[in-house]
């Protein structure tokens, strides 16, 4: 049977990949970025996953206007590594795993979520940046990550987009449909995005220190609050793109906790502004 044995909440921030390829990691502006990240890099070494399900959005880069899918699961073999306006990222493109991909698509839309199947898709800076921080640079030709993943599309870019809520009970949906699995594989469940930050208006610039600190606490501690936080207190107190963070609760809620089973190890917690406009949040929590 495939199991969920951890989740990694992250931030994703452009210029921290673009710290990364640029060769800056060891300026004093990104050091103590970079600093909380030592401890997942060999964590994940140590832990290291089969597979990962790696939850983050697309930023009008792989759809548009066109086409907004509120959930989309990548089935794809591979996904190439997107052109955001500067060339693709320096980064081997992303091997996927089909058939724990389709399985998952088929358990999680006969539990009643519809999810979109994407068979092509280029993937941007909110999925290769916490690639990045986890796994350290890697050769963009010789080099490859070290495990496959599904990518796990959200839309929060155009309203309307989903509730923490509904992403909190689809992460269950995902749980189960990982653990009817039947090969044995060790499967990590990543939410990414967030943590406060505003791009664009009068309040452009916006980060909140009390809100993230509470959020972190509420999403480890208590995650049924965190599942009823409504969009509009994100929005209001998180900024414009703070609403990226109901994304950690697709991850939270395929935690065994909300299963009935014991409650996760937090095995790192770390909290750091500025990063770019954004203040950047990273955990891990064990599966006992
Ligand atoms: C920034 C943060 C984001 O989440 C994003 O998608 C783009 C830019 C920033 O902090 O600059
Ligand atoms: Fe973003």
């Amino acid at each position: 049977m495939a199991k969920i044995t951890a989740s990694v909440f992250t931030s994703h921030v452009p210029a921290i990949g673009a710290a990364m390829d640029l060769g800056k990691t060891h300026e004093d502006y990104w050091k103590p970025v970079f600093a909380g990240y030592d401890f997942g890099k060999q964590w994940i070494k140590d832990n290291k996953p089969d597979v990962i399900f790696l939850v983050y959005n697309d930023h009008a880069t792989a759809f548009s206007l066109d086409l907004i899918p509120t959930f989309a699961i990548g089935t794809a073999a591979e996904y190439e590594v997107a052109d955001e306006g500067f060339g693709p990222r320096p980064v081997p493109k992303v091997i996927g795993h089909p058939d724990l991909a389709a399985h998952i698509a088929q358990s999680v839309i006969q539990q009643d979520f519809d999810l979109t199947i994407v068979n092509k898709m280029a993937v941007d800076h909110g999925l290769t940046v916490p690639l990045s921080l986890m796994f350290g640079e890697q050769d963009p030709v010789k080099g490859a990550w070290p495990c496959p993943v599904i990518p796990f599309a959200v839309n929060v870019v155009q309203y309307p987009v989903p509730s923490g809520r509904r992403c909190y009970n689809l992460g269950q949906a995902i749980r189960k449909a990982v653990e009817s699995y039947d090969e044995d594989l060790n499967v990590h469940i990543w939410g990414t995005g967030g943590m406060s930050h505003q791009l664009q208006g009068p309040r452009a610039g916006l980060i909140n220190k009390e809100f993230d600190n509470a959020f972190l606490d509420k999403l480890i501690n208590d995650p049924e609050a965190a599942a009823s936080i409504p969009h509009i207190d994100y929005v209001r107190e998180a900024g414009s793109e703070g609403i990226e963070l109901v994304m950690w609760l697709i991850a939270r809620g395929a935690m065994a906790d909300v299963a009935g089973g014991k409650p996760p190890k937090l095995a790192h917690r770390f909290y750091h502004v500025p990063a770019s406009n954004t203040a950047v949040g990273h955990l891990i929590l064990e599966n006992t």
